[in-house]
């Protein structure tokens, strides 16, 4: 799978399954943004990595992957579109969007604020639909075909209780694939969501840190591990590729089998 002269945008990716993806596109000889909210660091560390890559690489004698590193917060819808209209004017081009950046907040759906509720919808919802909306344009614009790959959760579909708004997200970023795959087909662009279970990036620290509620959720998992960002960027190598151009509004599981694991106790 070789992805020479794609240019991939992978929105939060300072850290956890952002940063795996970005190393795991950039092995493949794509070019990279590197997107960051409030981590600078991470974003230094993803671009390092990136560079070392592309230098192996190059000593290979194929064109080594480049990285660069754009600051914005998907909550913001202004600053989404100024994150597209940099990373095109950066690199020339952008081929693939991965919507990957979220967050999540805990409590009880009784006392969720509306600022929380805010907070969560519109980094894992609408700025999604808003980058996609100014990739899609850039890509009627220049007259080319495209991929989106979005980083949704298994809680598109599996109920998580005291994450309501979260899960609200989620479900609307399955419908958002489902839609576009029909609206965005004869334009050549396919869309797909990856929907990862547990994996053990920072969003998950207040969990791997409370041993009983980690042995719990593990009990869950048939594979008997957490995920790793490696095993969720490994698929989002596969589809950004041309492997996957007949691929278009599915959802795949990267899970360890957590979804379909109901057992009578
Ligand atoms: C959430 C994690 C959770 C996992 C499995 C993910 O979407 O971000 O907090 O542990 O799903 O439930």
């Amino acid at each position: 799978m070789s992805l020479e002269g794609k240019v991939i945008l992978v929105t939060g990716s300072s850290q956890g399954i952002g940063q795996g993806i970005v190393l795991r596109l950039a092995q493949a000889g794509a070019n990279v943004v590197i997107n960051y909210r409030s981590h600078p660091e991470g974003a230094e560390e993803t671009l390092a990595k990136v560079q070392a890559i592309g230098g192996k690489c190059h000593m290979a004698q194929c064109p080594g992957a480049q990285g660069h590193t754009i600051k914005a917060d998907l909550g913001s819808v202004q600053e989404v579109r100024q994150l597209i209209a940099e990373s095109i004017e950066h690199f020339g081009k952008l081929d693939v969007l991965v919507n990957n950046a979220g967050i999540e907040k805990h409590a009880p759906f009784w006392d969720v604020t509306e600022a929380d509720y805010d907070a969560v919808l519109n980094v894992n919802l609408k700025g999604v639909f808003f980058a996609t909306q100014a990739f899609v344009q850039h890509l009627i614009e220049t007259k080319r075909p495209g991929k989106i790959i979005n980083i949704s959760s298994v809680h598109e579909d599996l109920p998580f209780p005291n994450f309501t708004a979260y899960c609200v997200s989620k479900g609307g970023m399955k419908m958002l694939t489902r839609n576009l795959a029909v609206e965005l087909g004869s334009l050549g662009i396919t869309i797909n969501n990856v929907a990862p279970g547990a994996i053990e990036t920072p969003i998950n620290t207040q969990l791997l840190n409370d041993p009983q509620k980690l042995g719990a959720l593990l009990n869950n998992i048939p594979l008997g591990r957490l995920g790793q960002p490696q095993d969720v960027a490994s698929l989002v190598g596969f589809l950004s590729s041309s492997d996957a151009d007949y691929i278009t509004g599915s959802t795949f599981f990267v899970d360890g089998g957590l979804l379909w694991n109901y057992q009578e106790q």
